[in-house]
């Protein structure tokens, strides 16, 4: 199977977690878009989603599928989302499509968190994928040497093809870090978030999935 098909069967699979006549909040990214295709076949079935992105939101219109502010929302019965790595007791590391900061603020009012994924993003300690930083733009460089004392190696994620800072939908700055080995990523992700500057970190683990639909050659595994 392809990494697509895997991330396909996982997306298929999360249907079976959406609750009749309830909220979802709706993740971004490859695996993430999966997931709205489908849910698009039962949107008659749920009274609307919240979108953790400009591009979440887009796809989920254009399947006719309502979107709602958050702002109008009391409760979300579930968070559906990918995750660029993901440990055995449902921490992750998130933001490699730059949406950390809304994922975050969605999966804080979600009932539950379904993590989707193909089985490349199961690791037994996170910190190979650079851990996404969102930073208020004029402390970039600040919040940059606080993470090389933290024993980081940061970049400034860049607009593809220019030298330029990316701007995430909230007008924030990203820094990717490179060369931690999380082995506390509760520790880790209070210790960054008390940096001033930081808007999030992309380490979901205060808050992680409550369940993980893991795409394998072997089918669909669920971890709890
Ligand atoms: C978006 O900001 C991320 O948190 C995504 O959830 C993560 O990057 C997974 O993306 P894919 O589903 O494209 O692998």
């Amino acid at each position: 199977m392809t990494q697509d098909e895997l991330k396909q069967a996982v997306a298929r699979a999360a249907i079976g977690y959406v609750v009749d006549g309830e909220i979802i909040g709706v993740g971004t990214g490859s695996t993430a878009n999966f997931f709205i295709d489908e849910l698009a076949r039962i949107k008659d079935r749920i009274k609307g989603t919240v979108a953790s992105s400009e591009a979440t939101a887009a796809r989920l219109r254009g399947h006719g599928i309502p979107v709602l502010d958050l702002n109008d929302v009391e409760s979300i019965a579930v968070y559906i989302d990918g995750a660029d790595e993901i440990d055995g007791r449902g921490a992750m590391i998130k933001g490699g499509g730059a949406a950390l900061t809304r994922e975050k603020i969605v999966a804080s009012v979600s009932q539950r968190f379904v993590c989707i994924a193909d089985g490349s993003k199961l690791v037994e300690t996170l910190g190979k994928f650079p851990l996404p930083v969102e930073v208020i733009p004029m402390a970039r460089n600040a919040v940059f040497r606080a993470l090389v004392a933290l024993g980081g190696q940061p970049k400034v994620r860049v607009k593809p093809g220019t030298d330029e800072p990316f701007v995430t939908d909230n007008g924030g700055h990203l820094l990717d870090v490179a060369g931690l080995s999380i082995t506390d990523p509760v520790a880790l992700e209070a210790r960054i978030n008390q940096i001033v500057g930081v808007i999030s970190v992309g380490l979901f683990a205060a808050r992680g999935a409550d369940v993980c639909l893991l795409g394998t050659a072997e089918g669909v595994k669920t971890l709890t």
